[in-house]
């Protein structure tokens, strides 16, 4: 081959490179967002939405917009509302890229009347209230047809139609979905409506930001639900701050709810059971009220998008069990102390100390740790050399808060933290634990002493029965160093 014949061939390709540029150029000029949903069969649906809406005809031709756009096949599984402002409903208008998308936390759409967009991310994909984000075929961006020059759009193709509440609504909040839901076919929220305004609750639907609501329907309140569906149960229903759709959220995994009170702690997950969803309740602090324990509610319709998050509709109320508890009988703590032969001698002590007024404040609620007689066995020669100081021993046993502090409370609250118990006698410092039997411990100097019965509710406060007084060696000077509100201290623990 001589050096001829190489630019010769250099040249042709050179005119074949430039000829098939010019192909290029007028056969695959980029598709705007309008072309590509009217020209594209698997968007025919759509299409004709679009087409039948001189609004979202003009957003798509002219304006910034983002479309949100279902295939046919997506459509076609989709039975519920099916309005000429449904497509309002899958466009914003600004241009929005995935990652713009991802930073959000929700979208306003050209549907005024309807909630916003709620994004979720979970493992890498993004969802927009449950509909699922098809990355590949997503983030097609272009400039609209109409001419205007710094306008942009942005195409994302979804996995599920985005459905509004409901049509007579305008951009409601879960309150006033309950309260329009009353006499709906599927899901009637007579009940419940009710109960959350006998309890004055309303508010917590009603209020701004994004939260999820779980919401049972009628037929899963018989009289005894009812009466047991009080504010912890109510709390119990929403998880504030987050807008959990089912799709996205992930399975089995305990989230905390509003009811979150001072001796009650309920948590949520979503479990599917063949094939099913439910929502499982977890009463991880209970009373006589509130029995301990998991159940489950099946989801009737799930992901309802509403202006303060989302709403989830199901069969029964969570956190009632079936049981039926007999009533507990409450006493003062003054008199489960007096009456009771195993914590006669804390009793005795105080009553010659004149400690046990402190049992008669009515004003805060107490948690007192009771020490039971047997505890006091190896402590009779300490006891009688701290002679007229017995009020002030007791003193470090008693907590005077506006909330009972159970032991599940404390520990889980706490974990494996040194906290500071603001007690009637000053500051002392205890770790809390609990051993793989569920037995609480309190590790008071050097000692974890034994909660050798905890959480017996009373009328004005609660009791813990432990296995020794908190006496150190060395003791009887308080330490006063750390002086925190009791409250505040475990404050500073919270998730
Ligand atoms: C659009 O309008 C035409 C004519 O009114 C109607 O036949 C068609 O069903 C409409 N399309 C949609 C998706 O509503
Ligand atoms: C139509 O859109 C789908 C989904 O984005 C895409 O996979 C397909 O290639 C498109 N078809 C044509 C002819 O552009
Ligand atoms: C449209 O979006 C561009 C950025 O993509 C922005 O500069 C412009 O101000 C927007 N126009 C309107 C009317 O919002
Ligand atoms: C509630 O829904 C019904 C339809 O079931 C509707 O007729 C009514 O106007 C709605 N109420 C309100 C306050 O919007
Ligand atoms: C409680 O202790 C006091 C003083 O030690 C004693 O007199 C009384 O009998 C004890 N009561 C009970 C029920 O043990
Ligand atoms: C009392 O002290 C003895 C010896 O120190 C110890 O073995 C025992 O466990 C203690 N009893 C209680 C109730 O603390």
């Amino acid at each position: 081959m001589n050096s001829r014949t190489v630019i010769n061939n250099s040249l042709l390709l050179c005119v074949t490179v430039l000829y098939l540029c010019a192909i290029a150029d007028s056969v695959y000029k980029p598709k705007t967002v309008f072309q590509k949903i009217t020209t594209n069969k698997s968007f025919s649906i759509l299409s004709s939405l679009v087409q039948n809406s001189s609004l979202a005809r003009r957003a798509i031709l002219y304006w910034n917009t983002t479309v949100f756009a279902p295939k046919n096949e997506v459509f076609e599984k989709f039975n519920g509302y099916f309005g000429s402002d449904l497509v309002y409903y899958h466009i914003t208008n600004e241009e929005k890229s995935l990652t713009k998308i991802f930073e959000s936390s929700y979208l306003h759409t050209l549907a005024d009347t309807f909630p916003p967009l709620w994004v979720s991310k979970i493992d890498g994909n993004i969802y927009i209230n449950n509909a699922k984000i098809i990355m590949e075929e997503s983030n097609y961006f272009s400039r609209p047809p109409g001419g205007y020059y710094n306008f942009n759009q942005a195409l994302h193709v979804i996995d599920e139609v985005l459905e509004p509440p409901s049509i007579y609504l305008n951009n409601p909040t879960a309150l006033e979905l309950i309260t329009n839901f009353t006499k709906d076919q599927l899901v009637p929220t007579t009940q419940y409506l009710n109960r959350i305004d006998d309890l004055k609750l309303s508010k917590l639907f009603n209020k701004n930001g994004g939260d999820t609501f779980f919401v049972p329907v009628d037929r899963g309140f018989d009289v005894y639900r009812y009466r047991m569906s009080d504010k912890y149960i109510i709390e119990g229903h929403i998880v504030p701050n987050q807008v959990l759709f089912t799709k996205p959220t992930i399975r089995n995994f305990y989230f905390e709810t509003r009811a979150d009170g001072d001796y009650i702690l309920i948590l949520v997950s979503f479990v599917e059971r063949n094939g099913k969803l439910y929502i499982r309740s977890n009463t991880v602090m209970g009373d006589s009220n509130h029995q301990k324990g998991e159940m489950l509610s099946r989801v009737i319709k799930a992901n309802v998008p509403v202006k303060n998050g989302v709403v989830h509709f199901i069969e029964k109320p969570l956190g009632i069990f079936d049981m039926q508890l007999k009533p507990f009988p409450y006493l003062p703590v003054i008199d489960k102390v007096s009456g009771d032969p195993d914590l006669n001698i804390t009793y005795e002590l105080g009553k010659i100390s004149g400690f046990n007024k402190h049992l008669q404040n009515t004003h805060s609620f107490l948690t007192f740790f009771v020490p039971r007689d047997k505890a006091w066995k190896n402590f009779t020669v300490f006891l009688e050399k701290i002679g007229k100081d017995h009020a002030k021993l007791l003193g470090k046993h008693l907590v005077l808060s506006d909330v009972r502090y159970t032991m599940e409370k404390l520990w889980y609250r706490t974990f494996d933290q040194l906290i500071t118990l603001n007690t009637v006698s000053g500051p002392i410092d205890v770790r809390i634990t609990k051993d793989n039997n569920g037995v609480y411990g309190i590790l008071y100097g050097h000692r974890l002493i034994k909660v050798f019965r905890p959480d017996y509710i009373c009328t004005n406060g609660i009791i813990h029965v432990i296995d020794e007084p908190f006496i150190s060696s060395g003791d009887e000077k308080l330490s006063g160093k750390v002086k925190m509100e009791f409250w505040k201290s475990l404050g500073d623990f919270l998730f």
